[in-house]
């Protein structure tokens, strides 16, 4: 084949980021209207593949996620020296902790299987995003190498996902704070507080782990006033580790002023998006109006059933 086409989209982290680093099991939602698209063309005559990004795409090619994607692709596929052109259209706002590395890896190396003429089945992609992944956020977990692939809520425990049933009822609202935040420097900033205090690591991993495992159990059986008051607990737990911002804090009030069940920072912080839960599709605009109003640059609206809507 001349070219090659893979697609994957972002996720939203419901409760457990960062415990999840350390063991603990964390939950997060698919983002299907954040999609991600990768177009692969054999170029003869190049000695290697090249990435780009961007509109108008400019290289990136020396990110070291997508050189160790390479390496681990020959590696998969057998086949070394592989000439080709990697175009990556990232409709994912980057460093705002909605996957957009990983997804981007995942889109990029099932295009580059596609111009093979081969499918990478579910273990195979995860291997490869998350061998990227590693390298781009020093320590990562795999949650967001299975949520980015994930056709439905995830729970993920111990190195493994597991799809949730879709709720129906709840609604998540996901607003980009406008702020990046790096993953790699929060994920840095707890492993360093949690190597000088041992204990605080794992009362830290011992809460979240209590309100995952309990969310869990309110997502499966709708009860979506438990859930947000769990969500809420979280984002304490968060800010309380460091790894919210003043900011993003004042936006949770925001959301929660509005009559929202619950909400909380979302993803690797230090910036970022935060989420927000809400019982009916009022209440959702609501919540998302005053989101806005408080300084949000973009707000997203997510059934807990599935499907994405912007606003
Ligand atoms: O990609 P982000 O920013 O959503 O962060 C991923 C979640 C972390 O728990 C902070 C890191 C990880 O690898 O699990």
């Amino acid at each position: 084949r001349r070219t090659g086409s893979g697609r994957a989209h972002g996720k939203a982290i419901l409760l457990g980021e960062h415990a999840v680093v350390y063991g603990a099991p964390a939950l997060a939602i698919p983002l299907p209207g954040l999609t991600v698209t990768a177009t692969a063309t054999r170029r003869p005559g190049t000695d290697r593949i090249t990435f780009a990004m961007g509109d108008p795409p400019r290289t990136a090619s020396s990110s070291r996620g997508f050189r160790a994607l390479v390496a681990e692709f020959a590696r998969w596929s057998g086949v070394d020296g592989l000439c080709a052109d990697v175009v990556i259209d990232c409709a994912i706002p980057q460093g705002r902790g909605l996957g957009s590395s990983a997804a981007c890896a995942r889109a990029a190396v099932t295009a580059l299987a596609d111009l093979l003429g081969r499918r990478l089945d579910a273990r195979a992609a995860f291997a490869l995003v998350q061998a990227s992944e590693k390298v781009a956020h020093g320590r990562a977990s795999g949650i967001d190498a299975l949520a980015t692939g994930a056709t439905a809520p995830l729970l993920f425990r111990a190195g493994t996902g597991r799809e949730l049933p879709q709720a129906s009822g709840g609604l998540f609202v996901v607003a980009d704070s406008g702020v990046s935040g790096a993953t790699r420097d929060a994920v840095e900033l707890l492993r360093r507080r949690f190597e000088r205090a041992p204990h605080a690591r794992d009362t830290f991993v011992g809460q979240v782990t209590d309100l995952t495992d309990a969310a869990v159990r309110d997502f499966t059986r709708g009860r979506w006033s438990d859930f947000g008051a769990r969500m809420t607990a979280n984002h304490r737990l968060l800010r309380e580790a460091g790894i919210s911002t003043d900011r993003i804090d004042a936006l949770v009030e925001a959301a929660l002023a509005a009559g929202a069940l619950g909400a909380k920072i979302s993803g690797g912080g230090l910036g970022g998006c935060l989420i927000a839960l809400a019982d009916d599709p009022g209440r959702a605009e609501t919540v998302a109006n005053a989101l806005s109003a408080a300084g949000a640059v973009r707000t997203w609206t997510v059934p807990a059933g599935g499907g994405t809507r912007h606003a």
